[in-house]
């Protein structure tokens, strides 16, 4: 009989050790988690801004260097409803300033090692701006 009890009691503890596990999860995500949508811009933006990916090098927020600004480009690819991803995988032609494709070209041979998740990202944080 105590050996029940005490098996009893020891069930009863885990059970409620496993819910304030659950009661803590519940209250710490909704603080800090971001929305799938909020994760692939906050990588596409790490993407972009890395020494990997190098765009930032060309390309600033809203200020024209080598390239033009990120807001130039989303604006131009918005109003056209174009798709940066196509632009990105060589599958449509620069409308943003075909003058100087050759500079933005030299760029391929790297984006071409990127994963399809990795230029969804950076298309994201691109028209996210
Ligand atoms: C060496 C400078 C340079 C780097 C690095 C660079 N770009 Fe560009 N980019 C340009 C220039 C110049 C243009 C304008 C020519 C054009 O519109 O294709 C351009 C244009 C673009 C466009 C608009 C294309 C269009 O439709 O005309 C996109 C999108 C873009 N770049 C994305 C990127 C991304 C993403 C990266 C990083 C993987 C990157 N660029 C890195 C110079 C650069």
């Amino acid at each position: 009989m105590k050996k029940i009890l005490g098996l009893a009691l020891i069930a009863i503890s885990l059970a409620s050790c496993g819910k304030k596990e659950e009661k803590k999860e519940e209250v710490l995500y909704p603080e800090t988690a971001l929305s799938a949508e909020e994760q692939l811009i906050s990588n596409g933006k790490e993407l972009f801004e890395s020494n990997k990916a190098a765009c930032a090098s060309c390309h600033l927020a809203d200020k024209k260097v080598i390239g033009p600004s990120i807001k130039d480009i989303a604006k131009i690819y918005k109003e056209q409803n174009a798709s940066i991803f196509d632009f990105l995988r060589q599958k449509s032609e620069p409308i943003v300033d075909p003058s100087q494709y050759e500079v933005m070209k030299t760029n391929f041979a790297i984006i071409k090692s990127f994963s399809d998740e990795e230029i969804k990202s950076l298309e994201a944080y691109m028209l996210s701006l």
